[in-house]
């Protein structure tokens, strides 16, 4: 495991945008999986700026995308699907058919699962993972529960996650209750994993995360047991390690 203390939340995004510019310039088809909310859309931005001063090329990246909520279409403006285009797809060179995110409007979810899978299988697997960490240790949505899911499945969201996600709906009705996302194990496969942290209030989850029992009930401590774990933190979220 390796800690990188950042000074705050661009110097946070500066140095994940660079470890990714570094895995696309040494291997130009990488795989990369890609993460949704609020931390990650700094780094997004900053690939942004570089790919438009010609510093990276995305035409030969495929992305596969953590998770998506059930229920919501593709141009909903808080499906995952929206809100990768919006922050980064559209403004990078990405070819569209290298672009997988689950598909949470399917008729058969379990069959979309698998579907899922087989598609990250056949990449041939994730070359580097960024990870964002929820409040209660959720990793893609995978949630706190009695054992790690390996594999992709639909979940039930938290009371935690809905109220932490209400902040992008107009009320906490609002909030799709499901989601599908990829499991523990398609994460601990990927190559690189890189988790990027910022905030006070999430200064308690990591430390337990990266220091306590490594249990479902806490699904982020799984990387603990990763061989090439990054965590590139801001000064609130690294303040109780
Ligand atoms: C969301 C996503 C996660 C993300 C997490 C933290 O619900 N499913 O992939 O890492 O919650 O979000 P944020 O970065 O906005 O704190």
């Amino acid at each position: 495991m390796r800690l990188y203390k950042a000074g705050n939340y661009n110097e946070m995004s500066r140095m994940a945008a660079n470890i990714i510019s570094a895995q696309v310039i040494i291997k130009p088809a990488s795989v990369l999986g890609l993460a949704t909310g609020g931390t990650p859309l700094g780094t997004y931005k900053q690939l942004i700026e570089w790919y438009k001063k010609g510093d990276i090329d995305f035409s030969e990246v495929t992305s596969i995308n953590l998770d998506e909520y059930i229920g919501l279409s593709n141009a909903h403006r808080q499906s995952y699907h929206y809100f990768m285009h919006e922050n980064f797809f559209n403004h990078i060179n990405i070819n569209p058919n290298n672009i997988h995110l689950p598909d949470g409007t399917a008729n058969d979810l379990e069959k979309a699962c698998i579907d899922y899978d087989a598609l990250i299988n056949d990449t041939g697997g994730i070359d580097l993972q960024l990870l964002g960490i929820g409040t209660d240790g959720h990793i893609g949505f995978n949630e706190p529960g009695p054992a790690f899911e390996p594999t992709t499945h639909v979940v039930s969201l938290t009371e935690s996650t809905i109220k932490s996600n209400t902040r992008f709906f107009s009320s906490e009705e609002n909030v799709p209750k499901k989601a599908i996302t990829v499991g523990i194990r398609t994460i601990m496969q990927a190559k690189k994993i890189l988790l990027i942290v910022n905030g006070n209030n999430k200064a308690d989850i990591l430390k337990e995360a990266l220091y306590g029992c490594i249990t479902p009930a806490l699904p982020a401590s799984i990387l603990q047991l990763h061989p090439d774990f990054t965590v590139i933190g801001d000064e609130e979220a690294f303040s109780k390690l």
